[in-house]
């Protein structure tokens, strides 16, 4: 066992915010190795229940649940910050070259590494990713997954249309090394098969339907796409589509609506895609800076709160321009901010917290898994330096309240917050 002291920031199964200024942080292995809080909260309550457990010190810092990044592209690390008009014309310039030199194993492995790297230095601990079409990408990323003991998602895109050489899929070969690919690696662990296809536009009608056959065959896999991210996109998709009522109503007619299906962006809906979200527990996985970035438009927060859409916070690196989960959190804000109905503040900084971690967590079907800190689940943590630079530790000592202080890490904060990155399951 082993205890961590510092400041302690959890979260409710519900997503209240718990801090307590002097807390304890309690962990035990499990018998696969997983460190999992046995007890944690308020030093002079915790610390007598557990007295012969060694404590470690860390004075002034704060810990908090690991980051939950619910959708994020490791081919696309090379090219974040690719200038494009928008969606369409930065697939085809950019993101399907890029991705084409995935067929090398030597290059997926040496991106996975930096990949990995890096989403650990800004205190990612989980993240639902795309690899690219082909199968040897997704060895390089579960390979590196596993070694570092990470909880982590992933899988082979799917496109076998409208995509050029190098990235193109075939049908019946794809949804073969899909399934081959669940069974050697779903539940490996901590990792975990997401179903692929890249978005409807780019698969056949067939490829499509293989796919949701996989979805039903293993039921706890994840579902992962885009939908709805760009008006070009959506035209495009109503051309290919004219029987669905909508572009999300393709997926549904495909089944690959479900529990642990995750769409990426949800931008241009009405109040019948919501619903239709809330009624299949399928999440949006809203990715703020790839949405101002590529000028896609504006997630909708009202609307998923009316609607009652699970939804979580994504970087969507390379769309995305940031690994750091502190601006992705600030540009929701802004995004918050845009479809404000009603005076106030846009979205509180403990909640914009909550979707980055336990929120995203549910929005996964991972509560009481990862993400809140509390007893029972694994203890993927960071440890945040408030002190990190001149600023935020001016600006953080004078915050007057969790709220506040939330706030000055968030408009502030980068990897520099991020002193160190704990693993759940540390490797030899
Ligand atoms: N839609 C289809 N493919 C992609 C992709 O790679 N990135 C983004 N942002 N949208 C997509
Ligand atoms: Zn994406």
């Amino acid at each position: 066992m082993q205890a961590y002291r510092a400041r302690l920031l959890r979260f409710s199964p519900d997503g209240q915010p718990l801090f307590d200024e002097d807390g304890l942080l309690v962990v035990a292995p499990d018998a696969a190795g997983v460190h999992k809080v046995v007890d944690a909260g308020p030093y002079r309550e915790v610390a007598p229940r557990h007295a012969q457990v060694p404590v470690r010190d860390f004075p002034g810092r704060i810990i908090a649940p690991g980051f939950i990044d619910m959708h994020i592209h490791f081919p696309q690390t090379d090219i974040i910050g690719a200038p494009a008009e928008g969606l369409l014309p930065w697939l085809e310039n950019y993101t399907f070259p890029a991705e084409t030199r995935f067929s090398e194993a030597a290059h997926a492995a040496e991106v996975a590494t930096f990949f990995f790297d890096e989403l650990q230095r800004n205190g990612v601990t989980t993240a639902l990713t795309f690899c690219t079409s082909h199968p040897g990408s997704v060895e390089a990323f579960f390979t590196e997954a596993q070694r570092r003991g990470l909880r982590m998602m992933g899988g082979k895109v799917l496109q076998d249309r409208h995509s050029p050489d190098g990235v193109r899929d075939e049908t019946e070969q794809s949804l073969i090394d899909t399934e081959a690919l669940i069974r050697k690696w779903h539940n490996q662990g901590r990792l975990g098969y997401a179903i692929t296809p890249r978005f409807a536009p780019t698969s056949t009608d067939a490829q499509l339907r293989g796919a949701g056959e996989l979805a039903a065959k293993y039921p706890d896999t994840w579902i992962h796409s885009h939908v709805a991210e760009n008006k070009d996109e959506v035209r495009w998709a109503r051309e290919l589509f004219p029987h669905a009522r909508s572009y999300l109503e393709v997926y549904t007619g495909f089944g690959l609506m479900r529990e642990r299906a995750v769409y990426a962006h949800c931008i241009h809906f009405d109040d019948a895609d919501r619903q239709l979200m809330h009624d299949t527990k399928t999440a949006a996985a809203v990715s703020p800076t790839s949405n101002l970035f590529l000028g896609s438009g504006f997630f909708d927060f009202e609307g998923a709160r009316r609607l009652d859409m699970r939804h979580g916070f994504a970087s969507d690196v390379g769309g995305g321009t940031s690994f750091s989960p502190f601006h992705t959190m600030l540009a929701a804000y802004y995004v918050g901010r845009e479809g404000q109905t009603k005076p106030g503040l846009s979205l509180a900084p403990s909640q914009l917290w909550w979707r980055h971690t336990g929120g995203a967590a549910q929005a996964l079907g991972l509560q009481g898994v990862i993400g809140t800190l509390q007893a029972g689940t694994e203890a993927d943590f960071v440890v945040l330096n408030p002190g990190a630079t001149p600023l935020l530790a001016r600006k953080t000592a004078l915050a007057d309240g969790l709220e506040e202080l939330l706030f000055a890490l968030i408009v502030l904060g980068d990897d520099r917050l991020i002193e160190r990155t704990v693993v759940a399951q540390p490797q030899a």
